[in-house]
């Protein structure tokens, strides 16, 4: 019996999961626009959104979803990196998702790998999102440290947008995608644990095997900053979005 609020889902497989969360999404948006207001998203990077970014195109082109009131802020980026470096999330969200819809340029947010001042610009980050009225919907993977964002081990519950120094786990896993450790940059940006956890919904995808420990540990072991994804556990609306073998552990 889990002794957690967070729900779990469990999916035959990640298409399925993926096209699941972005129907309750679109719904979201739509309920949220009839109020009047612009959906505010926090999204994500990595592999396993990939699946869910390609649905969200596909509502957009084939079922008149629009991103036309919709404002975004992205979790992290790596520090040291332009815009257009291949493995910025600045190319990844273009590429996989802003070029592909009606989102206005204006209205998406992903921190500066450059900044100038890497203190204003992650104060600025966090006034940026209460000045768009908060988080409604949070997506989230999670990585093999445990954590959300790049909230490594160690990352208080209190944390908000911060630098960050990536764990050696973490470099390890980027390091095919820079071709190379030695490429893979040492410190990002990324949203507290604080900051994500005001989002007032939050959806966390998790696939494979891979997965497996670490999602048991974020579901089933003890709320501990060392895995920031457990701080998930007493969320009052937090869903774990999983495959048969992520679920594997469980
Ligand atoms: C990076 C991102 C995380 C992501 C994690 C897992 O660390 N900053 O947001 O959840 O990778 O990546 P993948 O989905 O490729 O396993």
């Amino acid at each position: 019996m889990p002794k957690t609020l967070s729900k779990v889902r469990i999916f035959a497989d990640r298409d399925t999961a993926c096209r699941s969360l972005a129907a309750d999404l679109a719904r979201q948006i739509a309920s949220i626009n009839e109020q009047g207001r612009n959906a505010v998203l926090g999204l994500a990077t990595g592999n396993t959104p990939l699946p869910f970014y390609k649905e969200l195109v596909r509502l957009h082109r084939e079922e008149d979803l629009s991103f036309a009131r919709v404002t975004t802020f992205n979790l992290d980026e790596y520090l040291g990196l332009t815009r257009d470096h291949p493995e910025s999330y600045w190319s990844f969200m273009h590429d996989k998702l802003f070029d592909h819809i009606d989102i206005p340029a204006g209205n998406v947010h992903i921190p500066s790998g450059q900044p100038e001042d890497i203190e204003s610009h992650c104060a600025d980050y966090e006034q940026a999102i209460r000045d768009a009225g908060g988080i409604d919907f949070q997506l989230l993977g999670i990585g093999r440290t445990g954590h959300i964002g790049f909230n490594e081990p160690g990352s208080p519950r209190e944390s908000r947008t911060r630098r960050i120094e990536l764990d050696p786990v973490t470099r390890q896993d980027a390091a095919p995608a820079f071709d190379g450790l030695e490429n893979v940059p040492t410190h990002a940006i990324t949203m507290g644990c604080g900051t994500i956890l005001e989002a007032r919904r939050i959806g966390l995808l998790a696939f494979g095997q891979k997965k497996a420990s670490i999602v048991r540990e974020a579901i089933e072991g003890p709320i501990t900053a060392e895995v920031s994804a457990s701080f998930l556990q007493d969320h009052p609306d937090a869903a774990f979005y999983l495959d048969r073998e992520a679920a594997g552990e469980l």
